[in-house]
């Protein structure tokens, strides 16, 4: 290694304590599937490559999802396909992007990539992106193209972190207004704002970072919605603050309900955070993963809450098909043996 790629990477390199170094890891060849769907079927993963002039390489102009399956007591299901598919194709139709297929079509394309690989769980991560073709930021009429890809993916903040709970930062980092881009929409090219947030809180020595938004009020995670429980009662961020309109946020706002669990969508600061009785973050990758340190601060007994942990264990039982009034949440599939 050169002297300078080795200072790289030293200034890069998240500090020993947090959990962030696995995010930098290369994708291991386990996680290297045979299929990636793209144009329309699913085709070699290693023929599945775009051209270097893609206009959202440079520009960042794109909509994407993440989606996950288990294999749970009804066999094969992806979680709430169609919701994240939906959205979607709203994101792209906040961007002005025209995704030449329907709604079902992605689902079916989901479903068949997670058959054509065998996998009875996995990650899903549909993209929709502007080809080469004219040059320059208002080219507007290149071909918009589909790609779906998959792996195999564990817990996203860590085993111990769904266990024990994680510890975050709030973010110097403000997250982005709607007066400048599209907080509702999963657009590419505002995830810097996300990982510039991740990646202090990381070089830290944190494993997450919670970001304000710009009047100061508590917003998200880099790709999680967030809870607080006060005095039994789940507060979290109303939609009307610049934050995704997480599915795995509206799932656990449901499950929250059907226990009897006071639930209110409102705005609160920081200091309502640091004094809350737990926090959790809730996202597909993350699923629901407790916070137990706030910059230094202990959360409530520092581990996982009684709240958080009852709505935790209600998600995977839902994601597993185990509540029979929760089975439409699941696109069950099954495998050629
Ligand atoms: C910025 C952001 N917030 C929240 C979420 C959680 O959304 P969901 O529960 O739909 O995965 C995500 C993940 O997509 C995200 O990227």
């Amino acid at each position: 290694m050169t002297a300078k790629a080795s200072a790289a990477t030293e200034f890069f390199a998240p500090r020993p304590g947090g959990q962030g170094a696995r995010d930098w890891d290369p994708v291991p060849d386990a996680h290297k599937v045979p299929f990636t769907w793209l144009d329309g079927a699913c085709v070699p993963t290693e023929q599945a490559v775009i051209p270097i002039m893609s206009y959202t390489l440079h520009y960042g102009l794109g909509v994407f999802e993440g989606i996950r399956a288990y294999d749970g007591d009804k066999g094969p299901a992806v979680f709430r396909l169609r919701e994240h598919i939906e959205r979607l194709f709203r994101s792209a139709r906040m961007v002005r992007m025209d995704i030449p297929y329907s709604v079902d079509d992605v689902v079916s394309g989901c479903v068949e990539l997670m058959k054509q690989n065998q996998l009875r769980a996995g990650y899903l991560r549909p993209i929709a992106f502007v080809d080469d073709g004219k040059r320059g930021l208002g080219a507007s009429n290149n071909r918009v193209r589909l790609a779906i890809a998959t792996w195999p993916w564990g817990r996203y903040l860590g085993d111990e972190g769904v266990q024990r709970g994680i510890r975050t930062q709030v973010s110097s980092t403000v997250r982005m207004n709607a007066r400048s881009f599209l907080p509702k929409g999963k657009i590419n090219g505002q995830y810097v704002n996300s990982i510039l947030a991740k990646r202090t809180a990381q070089h830290a020595g944190y494993d997450e970072a919670i970001l304000l938004d710009d009047g100061g009020f508590v917003a998200e995670a880099t790709g999680e919605n967030l809870f607080l429980v006060r005095k039994g009662a789940l507060v979290t961020p109303p939609l009307s603050q610049p934050i995704l309109e997480g599915i795995t946020r509206d799932s656990v706002l449901q499950l929250a309900r059907s226990f009897g669990i006071e639930v209110r969508e409102e705005r609160f600061s920081k200091e309502t955070l640091i004094s809350a009785d737990e926090v959790f973050l809730t996202g597909t990758a993350a699923e629901v993963t407790p916070v137990r340190e706030i910059d230094g601060y202990t959360v409530g007994a520092g581990g996982r809450g009684p709240v958080t942990e009852k709505l935790q264990t209600r998600y995977f039982d839902a994601v597993h098909g185990r509540i029979a009034e929760r089975l439409s949440w699941l696109t069950t599939y099954q495998l050629a043996s």
